[in-house]
């Protein structure tokens, strides 16, 4: 098992907003966790990434228990995480923002895949090629997303924790960011992928966890899901 998250509680001050979340991501794995407005998906990331400090539980990733270290030591062990508001710097160009995200990382070492480089992640994103000396706040929406998700790779992750990367997206990009995702994971990542959209989490998840408040209300494949309307009901459809 690569990620095993263990009766996690998180406050924000006196709201109990992770009431007991356990969750696995196995090697190689996508797994989507979806839900709601407000339920805790992105506390729980910022909770695994030691953003949010989890009052009780574990967080166990390749078999060191990470629970409540600082960010930057869990990204030197081998988590990325891209978080919901795009946090590219919009002075620099693409390049150098690429390049701020690999002193964020570990090192690559022995037996480990095959490490990303500028290089690589352009032949990845070849939309962002084309724009490397632009500043990154002249990118689309779905271009600074993609370059997040760039960013992180540098870091040479084993886990992607990813916070809804295709909202407020067109259409076109949607399924640009979904096709780069599945070609990450297609490279060794694995990834913890929280989404509104659906189809998108149908189309690249192994699994699904579906949150209620503070809770997880559901767990299983898409199989499982589509098995069950009253899931779909009670935690996805308005
Ligand atoms: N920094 C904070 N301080 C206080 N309360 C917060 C903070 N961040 C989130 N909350 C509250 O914690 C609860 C869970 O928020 P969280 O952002 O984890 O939900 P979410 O499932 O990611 O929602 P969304 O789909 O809107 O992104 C919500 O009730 C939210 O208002
Ligand atoms: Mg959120």
């Amino acid at each position: 098992m690569l990620l095993e998250v263990r009766d996690l509680n998180t406050y924000y001050g006196a709201s109990h907003v992770l009431q007991g979340i356990s969750l696995t991501v196995n090697s190689g794995e996508i797994v989507a966790l979806l839900g709601r407005n407000g339920m805790g998906k992105s506390t729980t990331l910022k909770s695994i990434m030691g953003l949010s400090k989890a009052r009780s539980g574990s967080v166990v990733f390749e078999g060191r228990d990470i629970t409540g270290h600082p960010p930057y030591q869990v990204a030197r062990w081998g988590i990325g995480y891209v978080p919901e508001e795009r946090r590219i710097f919009p002075n620099l160009s693409v390049l150098d923002n690429l390049f701020l995200g690999v002193k964020h990382g570990k090192k690559a070492g022995a037996g480990d895949p095959e490490p990303w480089t500028v290089e690589r992640f352009f032949h990845h994103f070849p939309r962002l090629e084309a724009r490397a000396q632009q500043k990154g706040r002249f990118l689309s929406g779905g271009e600074q997303q993609m370059l997040t998700i760039g960013r992180s790779l540098m870091g040479n992750p084993r886990l992607l924790l990813v916070d809804e990367p295709t909202e407020g997206l067109a259409p076109l990009l949607v399924r640009e960011v979904r096709d780069i995702l599945a070609e990450i994971n297609k490279a060794g990542v694995s990834i913890l992928l929280v989404e509104h959209n659906l189809k998108v989490a149908m189309s690249l998840a192994d699994r699904l966890y579906l949150m209620g408040k503070a809770h997880i209300g559901f767990s299983g494949s898409i199989e499982d899901l589509k098995a069950n309307p009253q899931a779909r009901e009670k935690y996805l459809e308005v």
